[in-house]
């Protein structure tokens, strides 16, 4: 390890050299690092400063060595392709543990691991686990750094791959480490892709292990992922840390970390207005999150697409921050009809994982363009036509890109102190049942709904596509903890709201189709129609129709001008079923079952009423 503590400090400080930065958590911190290296015995270690010309560095090193491919800079300046192992595209949530010390803390919906059991497997798995590699420690911030809602984190990892997509999606610097050197509380992460090389061993362009294992150890704050290279697995700041642990963090300190998407909506006549919204992931939450208005006089700005942390203000509101710095964003279905946003995002500096491969040297996927280019590489390498007449693009081959670079950012997208809230979407993918939207009566309701949300699996993670699952919050792999536990914390957290300034609870699905399978409303850029009567909502303006399920439109009252939706698929939109409601009440029932009596008395008095009125209605 070439730069230990015990090397004289250099005088302008060598490329990846651990910088000279004194206080009680640094050195805590240099401790933890030279355990983890004697436990991976990795060929060097590199601390990472987040600097431009180290990223061009590791780059550059990367195409070297053939894990990315340069992208045409004349098409796409700045960018490259990553194409992983065929068996490593997705969060294997059959993979992910929660290793707390006590069962009940995990729940039903996660996996449980007993801490000692699991660290018994780790610890051989770890055990040289680097060698032949760099080991890169990364310190990032989730939130601006030092802001009041922001937490610190530091990862350990072998992917040069991992380390420039956490330079994208967090804030990684020297800055991070005077905050740690300062005794800022940081979080743990540790990864390897668990291939480590034999002197002289040949190296390929995805290192990974068949054997997989991401887990999160609660009582200690703490991530260890071993195996994969993809995505939530590898950047553990994003779903591992900024949610699972998060979570955990916010249900001890009062706030709730979730898996929603943050815009600001601006009316025309000036008015901005602050939108969460949680979908399951691949439903449509980076969409909403660059929504292009297609009524006139309407706008909205980007402040977040993923995750967002929420805390009760003194001022009785909810306050969000978006804690991440950039996008990491599903390919397939973005283009210039549906997420034009995105695609100006993407002109340049974007790592591009598992999309196909222009003869121009740029990248092409399903539904960037109408129509395919008429020869590709596919996101295996191989050659590609459209009469092959399978896809180019692997479904959940994605785009990593910084925020700042989205044209409709907010300017203050990373104000430390957050926005305040005005409304909360729930939402999912239903083709049936569900209708596009259905405003909560309250706070309670409104976390009944979204204890209620299920959706069908999209290739976002392993599992079978198109089956329906139950994802409360859209945080079924997310929640750090159990899951009734966390419905009665959104309790809590509301009781610390002032009723006239919490925010509005709605459920939305933009999913639902007619008989003949095609989706019954346009979507998109459209869905700003459903924005706008929610905030006529907020603002007293239009009534709305009582529902066994909650609080409907008026079909009159949706702007409908310069979109033709015929009236019967208008009326299939909103209708609801009891039988089918019925049924959905008692999946419910089931499911609040499997918590051994957890699930708070108010949600089983929303779930008493709503049978009530679905059987009056
Ligand atoms: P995220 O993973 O939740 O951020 O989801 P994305 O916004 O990336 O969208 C996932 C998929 O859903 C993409 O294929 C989108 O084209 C599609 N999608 C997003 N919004 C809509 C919508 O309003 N209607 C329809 N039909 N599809 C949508
Ligand atoms: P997402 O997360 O599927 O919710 O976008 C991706 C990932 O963390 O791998
Ligand atoms: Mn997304």
């Amino acid at each position: 390890i070439p730069f230990s503590s015990a090397q004289p400090a250099p005088t302008t400080p060598a490329f990846g050299a651990r910088p000279e930065i004194a206080g009680a958590g640094m050195t805590a911190l240099v401790e933890w690092v030279e355990e983890l290296a004697a436990l991976t015995e990795p060929a060097a270690v590199h601390w990472v400063d987040g600097s431009r010309a180290e990223n061009e560095a590791l780059l550059r090193a990367m195409v070297d060595e053939g894990k990315l491919i340069k992208l045409n800079p004349e098409w796409r300046p700045g960018s490259y392709l990553a194409r992983s192992h065929p068996s490593d595209v997705a969060r294997t949530e059959a993979r992910t543990f929660i290793a707390s010390e006590n069962e009940q803390d995990a729940g039903p919906t996660n996996n449980w691991i007993a801490p000692t059991e699991i660290r018994g497997i780790l610890n051989p798995l770890f055990q040289g686990s680097m060698r032949g590699r760099t080991m890169y420690v990364v310190p990032f911030s989730m939130g601006p750094v030092g802001g009041p809602l922001s937490h610190i984190g530091v990862q350990v990892t072998d992917s040069p791959y991992a380390v420039t997509s956490i330079g994208i999606m967090t804030r990684v610097g020297a800055d991070v480490l005077r905050e740690i050197a300062g005794g800022a509380h940081w979080v743990k992460t540790v990864h390897s892709v668990g291939a480590p090389l034999a002197p002289g061993q040949q190296d390929v362009a995805w290192p990974c292990n068949d054997e997989k294992y991401i887990v999160h150890f609660p009582d200690t704050l703490e991530v260890w992922s071993y195996g994969s290279g993809y995505g939530g697995n590898a950047i553990l700041a994003k779903k591992c840390f900024a949610l699972r642990i998060a979570s955990v963090i916010g249900r001890d300190e009062g706030w709730l970390a979730e898996h929603m998407l943050l815009i600001r909506v601006i009316d025309p006549r000036g008015k901005a207005y602050h939108v969460a919204a949680a979908f399951p992931s691949a439903c449509g939450k980076t969409n909403l999150a660059m929504l292009r208005p297609t009524i006139p006089g309407w706008r909205v700005e980007t402040l977040g697409d993923d995750i967002a942390w929420l805390r009760p203000g003194e001022d009785g509101r909810l306050w969000a921050i978006n804690p991440e710095a950039g996008f990491f964003g599903v390919a397939p279905g973005t283009g210039e009809s549906t997420n034009v946003t995105a695609v100006e995002t993407l002109w340049g500096n974007t790592i591009f994982t598992n999309v196909a491969l222009r003869p121009d040297g740029d990248v092409w996927w399903e539904g960037l363009t109408d129509e395919p280019p008429a020869h590709l590489t596919d996101w295996e390498g191989n050659p590609w036509t459209p009469a092959m007449g399978r896809p180019a693009a692997h479904p959940n081959s994605r785009f990593t890109v910084s925020a700042a670079q989205c044209p409709q950012i907010a300017d203050d997208w990373d104000a430390p102190q957050g926005v305040p809230l005005d409304a909360i979407l729930f939402g999912g993918r239903r083709a049936t049942n569900v209708p596009l939207v259905v405003e909560a009566t309250d706070w309670t309701h409104g976390v009944f709904m979204g204890s209620n949300i299920s959706s069908e699996r999209t290739a976002a993670a392993e599992g079978t596509v198109g089956e329906l699952r139950r994802d409360p919050f859209a945080m079924l792999p997310f929640c750090g903890y159990n899951m009734a536990d966390y419905f009665g914390h959104w309790l809590k957290v509301g009781q610390k709201l002032r009723f006239d300034r919490a925010p509005r609870v709605f459920q939305v699905n933009w999913f639902r189709k007619g008989a003949d399978g095609r989706f019954l409303w346009p979507g998109f850029g459209d869905n700003s129609r459903v924005v706008d009567w929610i905030i006529r909502r907020i603002e007293g303006q239009v009534p709305a129709v009582d529902s066994p399920i909650g609080r409907l439109p008026r079909t009159e009252d949706l702007n409908l001008e310069g979109i033709d939706v015929p009236q019967a698929d208008l009326d299939e939109l909103f209708a609801i079923d009891p039988v089918s409601w019925t049924r959905e009440a008692d999946l419910t029932e089931e499911f609040y079952s499997t918590f051994d009596g957890r699930v708070p008395a108010a949600l089983q008095a929303e779930l008493a009423a709503l049978r009530y009125r679905l059987k009056v209605a």
